[in-house]
């Protein structure tokens, strides 16, 4: 199906933040696009961004002055709906209303020709239930753009139960066109991103209100060794607690109060007291001029090894042990173990599956240290450890002296199931096989989404095959058996592609 052509025009219905944004990318794309807003200051504002954005672009040399007249001159503003009749496609940008969003597209439908394509770009309402009372249904589809449309690469096109498969491969063609990475997905709750980045959240989450860690460790951790750009609670700040909060709770509700799903209290009480994140000065970190960020938790420094036995042959490790070997650290191996990690003057440090230290000590009877997940172990300038509540601080330095002396920082946190980056992506590797499970997209899809849509250093079904479906599986399980909550339940997908021996992506 090809993408429709620069020579259709069309429309978009909207000016705020994310109808601004769009209508810039359908513009810069070649189309005339017809711009309606029931507010004309908010049509002024919105053009006003484009010609900022456009200007800032000229500056930087990224484009000459044609191109933005050009772009310019294709923008079409209008005084009534009617006006945007020549549209091919109509993208809607308006409030997050399923009555006024309906209301629209009923008038939309008396206006349009009868192939036009009716775009929403919500993130949150059922585009089956958008499209239900209308004439044309089948012509509906979800465009989900992400904030700020000309910079992010990701469009979600979302099918609605009746959506023509042609209008969404047209809408994917188009997106796709207009320089976009796209993935398509099922009218679900959530689509793909805002669904499976739920575990970022609310297992950073569960961390804090367990005592686990607290918010500037798990945050140093998500990013020096998960390699993200920002912490859960950096994030959260970011988008507004507020926001969150509510996305968070939308999702719940929407799957019938899936307990993977639920919103923590934390989240209630950061809102109730108004503390939004940046916006309102105060989040999980005061924003406040000259106020003072809290640092993560960093181990003094312990005496290095000068000798380790490699346990095992994860070659996940392999970094590790050339840092070791640069460090003038004797390395000895004993690849026939079948646990993954180092044994350091009689103290096992092995790499977290889930079990917490405290069960590891009593089953393996030897004192153990476990370590968390990084997605580069080489670059990985942080790295989490926790050691079980019979363990010594004694063996607990050889642990802490090891990593220290391969140029790591080292964040002692509570014995936690999963430590923090290995317990996430296992959630969000988990959350993404059931989204595939339950036919809302692919897992390449899931990939996309996630790396392009909220800058994921690795998408989660990629990284979970690269650490071993079955240590995910592994920490999954051991995460079940600990809570023995739903909420940590192994999706099917997942189990059945390890039963199997098959690979995700
Ligand atoms: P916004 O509040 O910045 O802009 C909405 C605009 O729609 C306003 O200018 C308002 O005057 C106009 N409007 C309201 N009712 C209208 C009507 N009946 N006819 C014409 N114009 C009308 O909102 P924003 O953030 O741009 O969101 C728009 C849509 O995009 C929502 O459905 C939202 O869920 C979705 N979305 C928002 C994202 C975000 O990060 N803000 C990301 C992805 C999707």
């Amino acid at each position: 199906m090809t993408a429709l052509p620069p020579s259709n025009a069309v429309a978009v219905i909207g000016a705020g933040t994310m109808g601004a944004g769009i209508v810039q990318v359908a513009a810069t794309a070649g189309h005339t696009v017809y711009l309606f807003d029931t507010s004309s200051e908010a049509v002024d504002k919105g053009i006003a961004q484009i010609e900022k954005f456009l200007a800032r672009s000229v500056a930087k040399g990224r484009m000459d002055d044609e191109a933005r007249i050009a772009i310019l001159g294709r923008i079409k503003r209008c005084n009534k709906l009617e006006d945007l009749a020549p549209a091919k496609l109509v993208i809607e940008a308006i409030v997050e209303n399923i009555d006024i969003k309906r209301s629209v597209f009923g008038q939309l439908e008396d206006i349009l020709s009868e192939d036009a394509i009716l775009a929403s770009n919500t993130s949150s309402i059922s585009i089956t239930e958008i499209a239900a009372k209308l004439k044309r249904p089948e012509r509906v589809v979800g465009m989900h753009f992400f904030n700020p449309a000309p910079i992010m690469k990701l469009v979600e096109i979302i099918r609605g139960l009746v959506t023509d498969e042609q209008v969404a491969e047209i809408a994917y063609t188009t997106a796709q066109a207009w320089g976009k990475k796209v993935v398509h997905a099922k009218s679900t709750p959530g689509f793909i991103v805002n669904r499976v980045a739920r575990p970022f959240y609310s297992e950073a989450l569960r961390i804090l209100q367990e005592g686990g860690a607290d918010i500037p460790t798990i945050d140093s951790c998500i990013r020096e060794s998960g390699g993200f750009r920002m912490g859960p609670f950096e994030l959260m700040d970011l988008i507004g607690n507020d926001i969150n909060f509510s996305v968070t709770k939308s999702v719940y509700d929407a799957y019938f109060q899936e307990p993977r799903y639920r919103p923590n209290l934390i989240q209630q009480e950061q809102v109730a007291a108004g503390r939004y994140g940046r916006k309102s000065g105060q989040g999980y970190y005061d924003y406040s001029e000259g106020a003072i960020k809290p640092e993560a938790h960093t181990a003094d420094a312990a005496p290095a090894p000068t000798e380790i036995t490699v346990i095992g042959n994860n070659t996940l490790l392999a970094p590790l042990i050339g840092l070791a070997e640069a460090a003038d650290i004797k390395v000895n191996n004993d690849p026939a173990d079948d646990l993954s990690g180092f044994m350091i003057e009689g103290t096992l440090v092995l790499l977290s599956d889930g079990t917490p230290a405290s069960e590891l000590t009593t089953v393996l009877e030897k004192p153990i240290v476990v370590f968390d997940l990084a997605l580069d172990y080489k670059a990985a300038s942080r790295i989490a450890l926790a050691k079980g509540d019979q363990v010594s601080d004694k063996d607990l330095a050889k642990a802490v002296g090891f990593f220290q002396a391969l140029g790591k920082k080292v964040s002692v946190i509570d014995d936690c199931p999963g430590l923090i980056v290995m317990r996430i992506i296992a959630m969000l590797a988990n959350e993404g096989s059931d989204a595939v499970y339950q036919g809302v997209t692919s897992p390449e899809g899931v990939d996309i989404a996630m790396t392009c849509g909220v800058n994921y250093p690795k998408g989660p079904m990629r990284w979970a095959q690269d650490i071993g479906l079955s240590h995910i599986f592994a920490v999954l399980d051991a995460l079940s058996s600990f809570y023995g909550e739903d909420r940590y339940r192994t999706s099917p997908l997942l189990r059945r592609a390890v039963i199997a021996g098959k690979d995700l992506v």
